[in-house]
Protein backbone atom coordinates (compact mmCIF):
# COMPACT_ATOMS: atom_id res chain seq x y z
CA UNK A 1 0.00 0.00 0.00
CA UNK A 2 0.80 3.61 -0.48
CA UNK A 3 1.53 5.98 1.89
CA UNK A 4 -2.16 8.05 1.80
CA UNK A 5 -3.90 4.38 1.62
CA UNK A 6 -1.82 3.45 4.53
CA UNK A 7 -2.62 6.48 6.64
CA UNK A 8 -6.19 5.59 6.40
CA UNK A 9 -6.23 1.71 6.50
CA UNK A 10 -3.18 0.55 8.71
CA UNK A 11 -4.11 -0.45 12.07
CA UNK A 12 -7.48 0.41 11.35
CA UNK A 13 -9.35 -2.88 10.54
CA UNK A 14 -12.97 -3.22 11.23
CA UNK A 15 -14.19 -3.58 14.49
CA UNK A 16 -14.62 -7.59 14.55
CA UNK A 17 -17.60 -7.03 17.24
CA UNK A 18 -19.89 -4.38 15.18
CA UNK A 19 -18.08 -4.02 11.28
CA UNK A 20 -17.65 -0.17 12.38
CA UNK A 21 -15.62 1.21 10.02
CA UNK A 22 -14.07 3.49 12.35
CA UNK A 23 -11.63 2.06 15.25
CA UNK A 24 -13.76 2.33 18.36
CA UNK A 25 -12.52 4.49 21.34
CA UNK A 26 -11.47 1.95 24.08
CA UNK A 27 -11.60 3.79 27.39
CA UNK A 28 -11.90 1.20 29.55
CA UNK A 29 -8.25 0.93 31.66
CA UNK A 30 -8.59 -3.02 32.25
CA UNK A 31 -8.82 -5.67 30.32
CA UNK A 32 -10.36 -9.42 31.24
CA UNK A 33 -7.35 -11.67 31.79
CA UNK A 34 -9.25 -15.90 30.16
CA UNK A 35 -6.80 -17.49 32.88
CA UNK A 36 -4.19 -17.36 34.79
CA UNK A 37 -0.78 -15.49 33.17
CA UNK A 38 -3.52 -16.06 29.67
CA UNK A 39 -5.26 -12.69 28.16
CA UNK A 40 -6.28 -11.51 25.06
CA UNK A 41 -3.67 -8.74 23.92
CA UNK A 42 -4.29 -6.37 26.33
CA UNK A 43 -4.22 -6.19 30.45
CA UNK A 44 -3.74 -2.51 31.47
CA UNK A 45 -4.11 0.55 29.85
CA UNK A 46 -0.75 2.31 30.60
CA UNK A 47 0.85 -1.27 29.47
CA UNK A 48 -1.62 -0.94 26.43
CA UNK A 49 -4.25 0.31 24.63
CA UNK A 50 -6.04 -1.13 21.68
CA UNK A 51 -6.76 2.65 20.52
CA UNK A 52 -3.16 3.57 20.96
CA UNK A 53 -2.10 0.78 19.48
CA UNK A 54 -3.88 1.04 16.31
CA UNK A 55 -2.45 4.82 15.85
CA UNK A 56 0.98 3.35 16.97
CA UNK A 57 0.83 0.60 14.05
CA UNK A 58 -0.53 3.49 11.97
CA UNK A 59 2.57 6.01 12.60
CA UNK A 60 4.93 2.78 12.66
CA UNK A 61 3.59 2.07 9.09
CA UNK A 62 4.39 5.76 7.67
CA UNK A 63 7.36 5.77 9.06
CA UNK A 64 8.78 2.84 7.61
CA UNK A 65 8.96 1.48 11.09
CA UNK A 66 8.04 -1.69 12.55
CA UNK A 67 7.11 -0.22 16.02
CA UNK A 68 5.80 2.81 17.48
CA UNK A 69 5.04 4.22 20.77
CA UNK A 70 2.55 6.73 21.25
CA UNK A 71 3.41 9.23 24.55
CA UNK A 72 1.80 12.31 26.26
CA UNK A 73 3.62 14.60 24.18
CA UNK A 74 6.58 15.00 22.34
CA UNK A 75 8.71 16.15 25.73
CA UNK A 76 7.61 12.90 26.94
CA UNK A 77 8.37 11.04 23.79
CA UNK A 78 11.93 12.75 24.18
CA UNK A 79 12.52 11.93 27.38
CA UNK A 80 11.78 8.01 26.52
CA UNK A 81 14.07 8.47 23.76
CA UNK A 82 16.98 8.90 26.45
CA UNK A 83 15.99 6.15 28.52
CA UNK A 84 18.65 4.25 27.04
CA UNK A 85 21.65 6.22 28.49
CA UNK A 86 23.14 6.30 32.11
CA UNK A 87 25.31 8.28 33.71
CA UNK A 88 28.53 8.89 31.93
CA UNK A 89 27.10 8.52 28.59
CA UNK A 90 27.86 11.25 26.13
CA UNK A 91 25.10 12.46 23.15
CA UNK A 92 26.42 14.55 20.06
CA UNK A 93 23.47 16.27 19.33
CA UNK A 94 22.99 19.22 16.29
CA UNK A 95 23.07 23.23 17.70
CA UNK A 96 19.88 24.14 16.56
CA UNK A 97 17.30 22.10 18.02
CA UNK A 98 13.83 23.08 19.68
CA UNK A 99 14.38 25.02 22.84
CA UNK A 100 12.41 22.23 25.54
CA UNK A 101 14.75 19.32 23.62
CA UNK A 102 17.87 21.33 24.81
CA UNK A 103 16.09 22.03 28.18
CA UNK A 104 15.78 18.45 28.85
CA UNK A 105 19.23 18.08 27.86
CA UNK A 106 21.16 20.46 29.84
CA UNK A 107 18.65 20.45 33.39
CA UNK A 108 17.37 17.17 33.38
CA UNK A 109 20.08 14.98 31.95
CA UNK A 110 23.27 16.71 32.49
CA UNK A 111 22.94 16.36 36.62
CA UNK A 112 22.59 12.84 36.50
CA UNK A 113 25.79 12.46 34.62
CA UNK A 114 25.00 12.43 31.05
CA UNK A 115 27.60 15.31 28.69
CA UNK A 116 26.14 16.29 25.61
CA UNK A 117 27.79 18.12 22.81
CA UNK A 118 26.65 20.23 20.33
CA UNK A 119 27.84 20.70 16.96
CA UNK A 120 27.13 22.49 13.97
CA UNK A 121 25.13 20.45 11.77
CA UNK A 122 25.73 21.94 8.41
CA UNK A 123 29.10 19.41 8.44
CA UNK A 124 28.48 15.81 8.86
CA UNK A 125 31.84 15.33 9.46
CA UNK A 126 31.50 18.07 13.04
CA UNK A 127 29.56 15.08 14.63
CA UNK A 128 32.13 12.83 13.83
CA UNK A 129 34.77 15.36 15.24
CA UNK A 130 32.89 15.19 18.60
CA UNK A 131 32.75 11.00 19.09
CA UNK A 132 33.98 10.01 22.19
CA UNK A 133 34.41 5.98 23.55
CA UNK A 134 31.41 7.24 25.58
CA UNK A 135 28.83 8.64 22.60
CA UNK A 136 26.19 6.29 23.16
CA UNK A 137 23.55 8.36 20.76
CA UNK A 138 23.32 11.44 18.09
CA UNK A 139 20.24 13.79 18.12
CA UNK A 140 18.98 15.89 15.37
CA UNK A 141 16.34 17.84 13.93
CA UNK A 142 15.99 18.18 10.55
CA UNK A 143 14.80 20.79 9.34
CA UNK A 144 15.22 22.54 12.90
CA UNK A 145 13.40 24.42 14.39
CA UNK A 146 12.71 27.70 13.59
CA UNK A 147 15.95 28.43 10.93
CA UNK A 148 15.02 25.54 8.50
CA UNK A 149 18.72 23.98 8.64
CA UNK A 150 18.92 20.71 7.63
CA UNK A 151 21.31 17.79 8.70
CA UNK A 152 22.02 15.08 5.90
CA UNK A 153 20.69 12.57 7.64
CA UNK A 154 22.11 9.70 5.84
CA UNK A 155 26.04 10.66 6.10
CA UNK A 156 25.43 10.89 10.07
CA UNK A 157 23.93 7.76 9.83
CA UNK A 158 26.88 6.44 8.66
CA UNK A 159 28.70 8.31 11.32
CA UNK A 160 27.29 7.01 14.20
CA UNK A 161 26.52 3.19 12.41
CA UNK A 162 30.76 3.24 12.88
CA UNK A 163 30.83 4.76 16.02
CA UNK A 164 27.56 2.23 17.60
CA UNK A 165 25.82 5.12 18.60
CA UNK A 166 22.23 5.68 17.57
CA UNK A 167 20.97 8.20 15.74
CA UNK A 168 18.05 9.65 16.85
CA UNK A 169 15.86 12.38 14.40
CA UNK A 170 12.66 14.63 15.31
CA UNK A 171 10.98 14.05 12.33
CA UNK A 172 8.63 16.83 13.45
CA UNK A 173 8.76 19.54 11.00
CA UNK A 174 9.19 17.20 7.74
CA UNK A 175 6.47 14.58 9.02
CA UNK A 176 6.58 10.80 7.51
CA UNK A 177 5.20 12.38 4.23
CA UNK A 178 8.06 14.64 3.29
CA UNK A 179 11.15 12.67 5.03
CA UNK A 180 11.77 9.08 6.92
CA UNK A 181 14.73 8.87 8.35
CA UNK A 182 14.72 5.12 9.16
CA UNK A 183 15.09 4.61 5.71
CA UNK A 184 18.15 6.88 5.49
CA UNK A 185 19.69 5.28 8.18
CA UNK A 186 18.75 6.82 11.27
CA UNK A 187 17.66 4.16 14.55
CA UNK A 188 14.94 6.13 16.14
CA UNK A 189 12.40 8.70 14.50
CA UNK A 190 10.67 11.28 17.06
CA UNK A 191 7.76 13.04 16.59
CA UNK A 192 5.86 15.88 18.98
CA UNK A 193 2.61 14.37 17.23
CA UNK A 194 1.13 17.56 18.88
CA UNK A 195 2.27 19.25 15.20
CA UNK A 196 1.62 18.10 11.82
CA UNK A 197 1.23 14.42 12.42
CA UNK A 198 -2.27 15.38 14.13
CA UNK A 199 -2.53 18.00 12.66
CA UNK A 200 -5.60 20.00 14.07
CA UNK A 201 -3.64 21.80 17.10
CA UNK A 202 -6.08 20.07 19.86
CA UNK A 203 -4.23 16.99 20.71
CA UNK A 204 -0.72 17.42 22.94
CA UNK A 205 1.17 13.98 21.93
CA UNK A 206 4.15 12.32 21.05
CA UNK A 207 6.00 9.33 19.38
CA UNK A 208 8.77 6.99 18.76
CA UNK A 209 9.32 4.63 15.95
CA UNK A 210 12.36 2.22 15.46
CA UNK A 211 12.64 -1.06 13.63
CA UNK A 212 14.96 -2.15 16.37
CA UNK A 213 13.45 -4.71 18.42
CA UNK A 214 16.35 -3.96 21.41
CA UNK A 215 15.18 -0.23 21.59
CA UNK A 216 11.29 -0.86 21.19
CA UNK A 217 11.66 -3.10 24.35
CA UNK A 218 13.34 -0.72 25.91
CA UNK A 219 11.13 2.32 25.41
CA UNK A 220 8.33 0.08 25.82
CA UNK A 221 9.37 -1.20 29.26
CA UNK A 222 10.08 2.77 30.08
CA UNK A 223 6.70 3.53 28.74
CA UNK A 224 5.15 1.29 30.90
CA UNK A 225 6.85 1.81 34.11
CA UNK A 226 6.08 5.77 34.17
CA UNK A 227 3.00 6.02 32.35
CA UNK A 228 3.36 9.44 29.92
CA UNK A 229 1.15 7.58 27.37
CA UNK A 230 -1.25 8.83 25.25
CA UNK A 231 -5.18 8.33 26.15
CA UNK A 232 -7.48 6.59 24.23
CA UNK A 233 -9.65 9.54 22.77
CA UNK A 234 -6.53 11.18 22.41
CA UNK A 235 -4.70 8.17 20.64
CA UNK A 236 -8.54 8.18 18.56
CA UNK A 237 -8.03 12.14 17.34
CA UNK A 238 -4.93 11.88 16.19
CA UNK A 239 -5.15 8.36 14.55
CA UNK A 240 -8.48 10.78 13.08
CA UNK A 241 -5.94 13.12 12.26
CA UNK A 242 -3.33 11.40 10.76
CA UNK A 243 -5.66 10.29 8.13
CA UNK A 244 -5.23 13.52 5.65
CA UNK A 245 -1.58 14.13 7.00
CA UNK A 246 -0.74 13.40 3.14
CA UNK A 247 -3.22 15.97 1.44
CA UNK A 248 -2.83 18.47 4.23
CA UNK A 249 1.20 18.71 3.94
CA UNK A 250 0.44 19.26 -0.23
CA UNK A 251 -1.61 22.01 0.88
CA UNK A 252 0.88 23.52 3.49
CA UNK A 253 3.70 23.25 1.09
CA UNK A 254 2.12 24.77 -1.84
CA UNK A 255 1.06 27.87 0.50
CA UNK A 256 4.71 28.07 2.12
CA UNK A 257 6.45 28.07 -1.08
CA UNK A 258 3.59 31.21 -2.24
CA UNK A 259 4.66 32.76 1.13
CA UNK A 260 8.13 32.36 1.16
CA UNK A 261 8.50 33.80 -2.54
CA UNK A 262 6.07 36.78 -1.59
CA UNK A 263 8.33 37.55 1.62
CA UNK A 264 11.27 37.88 -0.76
CA UNK A 265 10.12 40.58 -2.24
CA UNK A 266 9.35 42.68 0.63
CA UNK A 267 11.51 45.80 1.54
CA UNK A 268 10.53 44.85 5.49
CA UNK A 269 11.85 41.39 5.23
CA UNK A 270 15.53 41.11 5.80
CA UNK A 271 15.94 37.60 4.84
CA UNK A 272 13.36 34.55 4.10
CA UNK A 273 14.15 31.00 5.15
CA UNK A 274 12.71 28.13 3.14
CA UNK A 275 14.15 24.96 2.58
CA UNK A 276 12.16 25.02 -1.06
CA UNK A 277 13.80 27.84 -2.14
CA UNK A 278 17.06 27.88 -4.66
CA UNK A 279 18.56 30.02 -1.99
CA UNK A 280 18.43 28.18 0.81
CA UNK A 281 21.81 27.20 1.43
CA UNK A 282 21.05 23.36 1.68
CA UNK A 283 18.02 23.52 -1.29
CA UNK A 284 19.95 20.72 -2.78
CA UNK A 285 20.16 18.73 -0.16
CA UNK A 286 16.49 19.01 0.92
CA UNK A 287 15.45 17.62 -2.74
CA UNK A 288 17.72 14.56 -2.06
CA UNK A 289 16.68 14.02 1.47
CA UNK A 290 12.68 15.00 1.36
CA UNK A 291 10.23 14.49 -0.88
CA UNK A 292 8.89 17.74 0.09
CA UNK A 293 9.46 20.83 2.37
CA UNK A 294 7.06 21.63 4.57
CA UNK A 295 5.27 24.20 5.99
CA UNK A 296 6.96 26.08 8.00
CA UNK A 297 8.70 29.48 6.60
CA UNK A 298 10.95 31.35 8.85
CA UNK A 299 12.02 35.43 8.20
CA UNK A 300 14.01 38.10 9.93
CA UNK A 301 12.00 41.47 9.80
CA UNK A 302 13.56 44.75 9.20
CA UNK A 303 13.74 46.64 12.61
CA UNK A 304 14.03 43.94 15.18
CA UNK A 305 11.57 43.32 18.03
CA UNK A 306 9.66 46.17 17.84
CA UNK A 307 9.33 45.57 14.13
CA UNK A 308 8.41 42.29 15.03
CA UNK A 309 5.76 42.70 17.54
CA UNK A 310 4.07 45.69 15.12
CA UNK A 311 4.04 42.97 12.48
CA UNK A 312 2.38 39.98 14.75
CA UNK A 313 -0.02 42.54 16.79
CA UNK A 314 -1.37 43.31 12.61
CA UNK A 315 -2.11 40.18 11.78
CA UNK A 316 -5.56 39.41 10.99
CA UNK A 317 -5.65 35.16 9.43
CA UNK A 318 -2.46 34.46 11.13
CA UNK A 319 -2.54 34.04 14.62
CA UNK A 320 0.21 34.84 17.49
CA UNK A 321 0.84 31.89 19.55
CA UNK A 322 3.20 29.38 20.13
CA UNK A 323 2.88 25.68 18.13
CA UNK A 324 2.76 24.63 14.66
CA UNK A 325 1.95 22.20 12.38
CA UNK A 326 -1.98 22.98 12.45
CA UNK A 327 -4.69 23.13 9.83
CA UNK A 328 -4.77 27.42 10.49
CA UNK A 329 -1.68 29.83 9.86
CA UNK A 330 -0.05 30.87 12.87
CA UNK A 331 3.08 33.32 14.14
CA UNK A 332 5.57 32.69 16.57
CA UNK A 333 8.27 34.99 17.78
CA UNK A 334 11.04 31.99 18.79
CA UNK A 335 12.91 34.10 20.65
CA UNK A 336 10.38 34.98 23.84
CA UNK A 337 8.22 31.86 22.56
CA UNK A 338 9.71 28.47 21.64
CA UNK A 339 13.08 29.40 22.80
CA UNK A 340 12.60 31.16 25.64
CA UNK A 341 14.74 28.50 27.13
CA UNK A 342 17.92 29.70 26.27
CA UNK A 343 19.58 32.36 26.53
CA UNK A 344 19.86 35.45 24.40
CA UNK A 345 23.81 34.74 24.10
CA UNK A 346 23.11 31.48 22.96
CA UNK A 347 19.68 32.51 20.56
CA UNK A 348 22.36 34.86 18.98
CA UNK A 349 24.67 32.60 18.86
CA UNK A 350 23.14 30.46 16.71
CA UNK A 351 21.42 33.09 14.76
CA UNK A 352 17.76 33.56 16.25
CA UNK A 353 17.45 37.02 16.87
CA UNK A 354 14.44 39.59 18.06
CA UNK A 355 13.82 40.47 14.41
CA UNK A 356 12.97 36.85 13.75
CA UNK A 357 9.38 35.60 12.73
CA UNK A 358 8.43 31.49 12.04
CA UNK A 359 5.30 31.07 10.56
CA UNK A 360 3.47 28.10 10.33
CA UNK A 361 1.61 27.92 7.55
CA UNK A 362 -1.96 26.53 7.28
CA UNK A 363 -4.25 25.06 4.45
CA UNK A 364 -6.66 28.50 4.35
CA UNK A 365 -6.60 29.92 0.90
CA UNK A 366 -3.13 31.21 0.17
CA UNK A 367 -4.65 34.45 -1.12
CA UNK A 368 -5.54 35.28 2.18
CA UNK A 369 -2.84 34.31 3.61
CA UNK A 370 -0.71 36.65 1.38
CA UNK A 371 -2.66 39.84 2.09
CA UNK A 372 -2.48 39.72 5.73
CA UNK A 373 0.97 39.27 5.37
CA UNK A 374 1.12 42.03 2.90
CA UNK A 375 -1.36 44.64 5.60
CA UNK A 376 0.66 43.72 8.45
CA UNK A 377 4.00 43.95 7.07
CA UNK A 378 2.77 47.49 5.35
CA UNK A 379 1.77 48.29 9.25
CA UNK A 380 5.82 48.62 9.51
CA UNK A 381 7.88 51.78 8.17
CA UNK A 382 10.24 51.04 6.94
C1 LIG B 1 10.73 19.95 16.89
C2 LIG B 1 10.01 19.70 18.19
N1 LIG B 1 10.31 18.61 18.90
C3 LIG B 1 9.69 18.36 20.09
C4 LIG B 1 8.76 19.22 20.61
C5 LIG B 1 8.10 18.93 21.94
O1 LIG B 1 6.81 18.48 21.74
P1 LIG B 1 5.58 18.70 22.75
O2 LIG B 1 5.29 20.16 22.80
O3 LIG B 1 4.49 17.89 22.14
O4 LIG B 1 6.01 18.19 24.08
C6 LIG B 1 8.42 20.38 19.89
C7 LIG B 1 7.42 21.33 20.42
O5 LIG B 1 7.27 22.42 19.93
C8 LIG B 1 9.07 20.62 18.64
O6 LIG B 1 8.80 21.72 17.92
Amino acid sequence: MKFATRAIRVGQSLDPATRAVIPPIHPSVTYAFNEIEKHSGFEYSRTGNPTRAAFEQCLASLEEAKFGLAFASGSAATDAALCVLKSGDHVVAGNHLYGGTYRIFETLYKPRGMTFSYVDGDDPRNFERALTPQTKMIWIESPTNPLLKLIDIAAVAAIARRAGAILAVDNTFATPYFQQPLTLGAEVVLHSTTKYVNGHSDVLGGALATNRQDLYAAFQFYQNAIGAVLGPFDSWLTLRGLKTLAVRMRQHEANALRIAEFLKGRPQVESVIYPGLPSHPQHELARRQMKGFGGIVTFRIRGGREAANAFVKALRIFIFAESLGGVESLACHPATMSHASLTEEERQAIGITQGTVRLSVGIEDGDDLIEDLDQALGRKAV
